[in-house]
């Protein structure tokens, strides 16, 4: 008997967002999405991550009819989202009662499966997005944010898996967002969670640094169920290993992986000339197809390298690169090991910078790093030393509870503040998560004299 092992498509969602900053429209997927519902996938994943954000601030797209349109199309196949947990799709913690709002509404739009992490690993972020999505029907899909330092080893990732587990987790994810798992890493890794934790495991990784085949492979080898794959035509780089590749190699190998091979060429045959189409408008910048040892090196993902480059070269001391790749790991030490993930990935390469280009380390520190250090993002995994504390908050106490504990309820307010343009608790969820996006967004749609203009220069990639 053949062993089996399943892959989830990535192109809508995480492809879309590593290679073309997640500008893809609804157009570019719909004459797709039947052949894809037959290729024989386990899940696409469709939604989340920056999916939503672009959707309102770039492509003046509803995100939710977005989800209900993929949704008539795939009948068969299951639809996953990711979830920043407490973040939802945003970047700062919300109350208790948006989030379970928000999980609730993204099952009845269409969603079956949802990936949530926390950027810190700190599971009490995780406990109200999973309630919400098992109470809404759905599966819940806690992932370990998977980074390195002293503190995270095997045995450490084992027993948050096992601590996922009996959150009520469907499944389990490794998420390597910054490409820097290694292949007996992560053969280790797969080995022990699946000894301690009977459930499935899922697989994440991106090309980024030129290991990810050899990572999958040797998962596969150690167990793991499903495996994320993106259509050749978004993959490699900072996306994830070809879809068609990955499935070749496998099968070879002695796996069934359940996908038909002539509807994964009929994919990429619609997909290639979008690619072209966004390569000539200089949205898929080349770079992103380049492969990025130093990702291993640094340990600093992908899409914060040229997030790094961008700010440096918008204030013209783009000589300073080397030195701030550099400090990026002094910081992250400074600061505890977070994962580097939306929105710490951010947070640290803006601190990097600001530490470089002032010649003075922490002599300017943004708001979100000191809410961070008072503990207002969860718990760091390692404690920030006194010194550095006190450079950065002064004597300012540290919060230890869950950091939604002292966010009163707000989906009621917000519905209120938003009633002009708001027409369902979609629409409500749109200004709750983007406030100035959201509501530029049903302006837009509202009010045909609403006369501010849909976005379109980004800033910085979102590393999820
Ligand atoms: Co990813």
């Amino acid at each position: 008997m053949s062993k089996e092992i399943r892959f989830m498509e990535t192109v809508l969602r995480d492809g879309n967002q590593s290679q073309i900053a997640t500008r893809m429209p609804i157009s570019d997927m719909l004459p797709i999405l039947k052949t894809m519902d037959e290729a024989g996938y386990i899940a696409l994943e469709a939604w989340g991550g920056a999916t939503f954000d672009s959707c309102l601030r770039f492509l003046n797209e509803d995100p939710w009819e977005r989800l209900r349109q993929i949704r008539a199309q795939v009948k068969n196949t299951k639809l996953q989202m990711l979830l920043r947990g407490q973040n939802l799709l945003g970047y700062r913690h919300y109350a208790d009662d948006v989030v379970t709002k928000f999980v609730q509404k993204s099952v009845e739009n269409g969603i079956d499966v949802i990936r949530i992490f926390d950027a810190l690993n700190d599971t009490r972020n995780m406990r109200t997005s999973m309630e919400a999505t098992k109470n809404a029907g759905g599966e819940a899909q806690p992932a370990i944010a998977y980074t390195t330092s002293d503190f995270h080893t095997v045995d450490y990732f084992v027993s948050l898996a096992k601590e996922m587990s009996t959150m009520g987790a469907d499944s389990i994810a490794i998420k390597d967002m910054a490409g820097v798992l290694l292949p007996e890493t992560a053969y280790e890794l797969v080995s022990r969670i699946k000894d301690a934790v009977d459930l499935p495991l899922q697989v994440h990784t991106h090309v980024t640094a030129g290991v990810s085949e050899m990572t999958y492979l040797k998962s596969a080898e150690a167990g793991a169920d499903i495996i994320d794959t993106c259509i050749s035509s978004f993959s490699g780089g900072t996306s994830q290993p070809a879809t068609e590749s990955m499935a070749i190699a496998l099968e070879n190998l002695g796996f069934d992986t359940g996908l038909k091979l002539d509807k994964l060429a009929e994919i990429a045959e619609h997909f290639n000339p979008v690619r072209d189409r966004f390569r000539e408008e200089k949205i898929l910048n080349p770079k992103v197809k380049d492969t990025e040892p130093k990702a291993l090196i640094f340990q600093v993902p992908g899409g914060m390298l040229s997030n790094l480059m961008s700010q440096l070269e918008e204030q013209h001391l783009s000589d300073k690169y080397d030195e701030v790749l550099a400090e990026v790991p002094k910081v992250r030490a400074d600061l505890g090991f977070p994962p580097l993930v939306t929105p710490l990935s951010q947070m640290v390469g803006t601190q990097a910078v600001l530490n470089i280009v002032t010649g003075e380390r922490y002599k300017i520190v943004p708001k979100e790093i000191k809410d961070y250090v008072a503990g207002g993002y969860g718990k760091t995994p390692v404690e920030i030393s006194p010194e550095i504390r006190e450079k950065i908050i002064g004597d300012t106490p540290v919060e230890t509870e869950r950091p939604a504990d002292k966010l009163a309820p707000e989906f009621d307010k917000l519905k209120a503040e938003i009633s002009d343009y708001a027409k369902s608790d979609e629409d409500v969820l749109d200004y709750a998560l983007f406030p100035k996006q959201g509501k530029d967004f049903l302006g837009r749609r509202e009010d045909p004299f609403y006369d501010i203009p849909v976005q379109t220069v980004d800033v910085t990639i979102d590393m999820d």
